[in-house]
This record gives structure tokens, C-alpha cells and sequence, in this order.
């Protein structure tokens, strides 16, 4: 009943769908604050959608029990962030087949060009080289655009390195629509600038991501929390010693103060005043405390998850069920507009 009660409420809110890759046994802290914890907070506000994306995964090679286990993992980290199986529908995305089925009518709608222009494709294939590159790589965003266009979501909750394909979605739902009739809802991006991209603490020029060249710079959630509270301490900064918010001149820094922002809820201009006169070690030492504080009781709720897979399992499954009965009449919609016989079997 409560289910019911939540679902009818949540049908007068704004869709919102968003997923993650279980590429690796941690989701880093970018992936928090730039998606998670927002998707933490729309489930009060919005209809929403939550999907760890097993099927993008595997467009570079995995290990197979490794590739299980990460997904395990992955929806465990959400729940243990606060998603909470009543008020959103959180689900695997090889459970619900139509993101699959209708992702190839996405690529039979995109242009070969306009698929080679996608700047994450073209920095991946860049680094794998052509031979190691897969096709799947290559339509990776048009199994985006159906995952979003599937529940007819009007926001996406990602990071800044997600605009392309976001913009891609709005084209190809735009562009279906005008071939074939009204079908897709066209999807914003949601993107916060404060967190829309957190910085590698050791390379605060390129963004805080699994494939960096070193881990220290990068704040996985479920490593030790002193592992972590180190990481902050030896942060790179620069020569100055004023702690002040200055994105071109002080990118170390500036990445601390954002984040220290993030996570404690004070301003950048407050932090400023709060951290005049200290020295860069005052900022780190006050940044790894927030962060273990918060990350210690989240350590644990994911434990819980993990410690009982078999109730994982259970969410999992039927929030795949839910999943389905909005992705299933959306595929059905898109077919029949297409031209596909109906099938009566
Ligand atoms: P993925 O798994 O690489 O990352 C998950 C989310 O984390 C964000 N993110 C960051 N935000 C700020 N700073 C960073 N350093 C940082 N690193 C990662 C990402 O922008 C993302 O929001 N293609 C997607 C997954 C996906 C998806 C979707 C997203 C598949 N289908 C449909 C939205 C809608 C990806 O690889 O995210």
C-alpha cells in the first residue's frame, strides 16, 4: 500500500533518471558529489530512476565474477548513500532488456559522424587504439540516450563529463519525434556547477576518475578512511599560502574548497573567511575530518547491503519490475511508430 501511495504521489513529479558503471570495486568521490548525492536528494522532489549501467561496463573487457561482484557493490554504495528502495526504483540495467532493444533504434537514428564526434569516444579509442576499441564503445552514448529516453525522464542528475551525451539525448529524442510523432519526453541535464567536476587531489587539471595514472590522487569511498584522510593532507595546492577560491590561478585549492563546500554546506565565501590567516594544512586536516565523518557511517551501511545478498537481490528485482513497466510501454510506443508488425506471440 505504501508503495502505492508513494508511486501515486510521485507520478505528479518531474521524472528523473540517471545510472553509474560497477567498473570498479569503489565509486570515487566524484562520483558522490557529482551524481549520487543528488540523486540522494530528488527522491523527495522527483520521480526517480536509478540504474548501475552493467551493460556500458562491459564495452571495455571485464572479468566476469569480477564484473558481478561490482555491480553487487555498486548498488550496495547507493543504498548505504541513502537511496531508499520505497521512494525511488534503483535496478540493474541488463535486467530490463528494452534499454538494450531500443539503443539499436537509437544507432539506426544516429550518424556515423555524429557518433565519432563524441569527445569520450574519441579520447577512449585515442588511448585503446582502433583494434582495442569495441563497437560497443563506439555506440555507448545511443545505449545512454535510451536508457534516459526509455522512462521519459525530463532530468538527468550527472557529472560535467556527461554534457555531450546529454546534449545527444535531447538531438535523437528530438529527432524521433519529428520522423515519427510525439514519442520521447526531450531530458535536461542536471549538472550543479559547484560539483559538476571534481578534480584528481594530486592533478587538480584533469578530473578525479578510475583510469587516473596514479590512486593517490583519487578518494575512493570504500577504502580505508585513513587511507583517505592521507590522501587529503598531501593534496597538491601551490607556493602561495592563502587559501582563497581562484579556479585558473589556485586549481588545487580551489578543488578543496569545493569540495569542503560540498560536504560541510558552508559557502566558498564563508570557508574564505572562516580559513584567513591558516595555513593550506588547516583546510586538508579540517577536509579529511568531514570526510571521514561522513564516510564511516556510510562504510557501514554498505557493509550491511553486503552482508545480505540475498536481500540486495530482492531489491534489485523488483526494482527492475518497477523499471520494466515504465521502459516496457515507452519500447512498445517507439516500435509501433517505427513501423514494426506487432507481435502477438
Ligand atoms: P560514470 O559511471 O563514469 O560516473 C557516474 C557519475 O559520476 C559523475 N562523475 C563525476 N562528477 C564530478 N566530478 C568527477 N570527477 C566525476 N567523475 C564522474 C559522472 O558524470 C556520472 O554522472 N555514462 C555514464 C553512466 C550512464 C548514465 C546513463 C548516466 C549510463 N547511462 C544515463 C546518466 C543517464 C558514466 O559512465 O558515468
Amino acid at each position: 500500500m505504501t508503495t502505492d501511495r508513494a508511486s501515486a504521489a510521485a507520478n505528479d513529479r518531474p521524472r528523473v533518471f540517471s545510472g553509474i558503471q560497477p567498473t570498479s570495486g569503489s565509486f570515487h568521490l566524484g562520483n558522490y558529489l557529482g551524481a549520487v548525492r543528488q540523486w540522494v536528494d530528488m527522491q523527495d522532489t522527483h520521480d526517480t530512476f536509478y540504474c548501475v549501467v552493467d551493460q556500458h561496463a562491459i564495452t571495455v573487457e571485464q572479468d566476469p565474477a569480477q564484473l558481478r561482484e561490482n555491480t553487487r557493490v555498486s548498488a550496495a554504495q547507493l543504498l548505504g548513500a541513502g537511496l531508499d528502495p520505497e521512494r525511488c526504483t534503483l535496478f540493474v540495467q541488463s535486467h530490463a532488456p528494452e534499454h538494450a532493444q531500443l539503443a539499436w533504434v537509437m544507432n539506426c537514428i544516429t550518424g556515423f559522424g555524429e557518433a565519432a564526434r563524441m569527445t569520450q569516444f574519441k579520447d577512449k579509442s585515442a588511448k585503446q587504439g582502433n583494434d582495442h576499441t569495441s563497437v560497443g564503445l563506439f555506440t555507448y552514448p545511443d545505449l545512454m540516450v535510451a536508457d534516459i529516453l526509455l522512462y521519459q525522464a525530463d532530468e538527468v542528475p550527472v557529472g560535467e563529463d556527461q554534457r555531450q551525451h546529454l546534449e545527444l539525448s535531447r538531438t535523437l529524442a528530438e529527432r524521433f519525434n519529428h520522423r515519427y510523432g510525439q514519442t520521447f519526453t526531450v531530458p535536461t541535464a542536471f549538472i550543479p556547477k559547484a560539483t559538476a567536476k571534481i578534480y584528481d587531489l594530486q592533478d587538480p587539471g584533469v578530473k578525479m576518475s578510475k583510469s587516473a595514472s596514479s590512486p593517490k590522487g583519487i578518494v575512493n569511498l570504500l577504502d580505508d578512511a585513513k587511507t583517505s584522510a592521507k590522501k587529503f593532507k598531501s593534496a597538491v595546492t601551490d607556493t602561495e599560502t592563502v587559501i582563497r577560491y581562484d579556479e585558473e590561478g589556485k586549481p588545487g585549492v580551489s578543488n578543496l574548497l569545493r569540495i569542503h563546500s560540498a560536504m560541510s554546506g558552508q559557502t566558498v565565501e564563508q570557508l574564505e573567511a572562516h580559513f584567513e590567516g591558516k595555513m593550506y594544512g588547516a583546510l586538508k586536516t579540517e577536509l579529511a575530518e568531514l570526510f571521514v565523518e561522513w564516510v564511516t557511517p556510510f562504510q557501514r551501511r554498505t557493509n550491511e547491503f553486503l552482508d545480505d545478498p540475498a536481500a540486495l537481490d530482492k531489491v534489485l528485482a523488483q526494482g527492475a519490475e518497477k523499471a520494466r513497466a515504465v521502459a516496457g510501454p515507452t519500447l512498445a510506443a517507439a516500435y509501433e511508430r517505427i513501423g514494426f508488425l506487432a507481435s502477438r506471440h
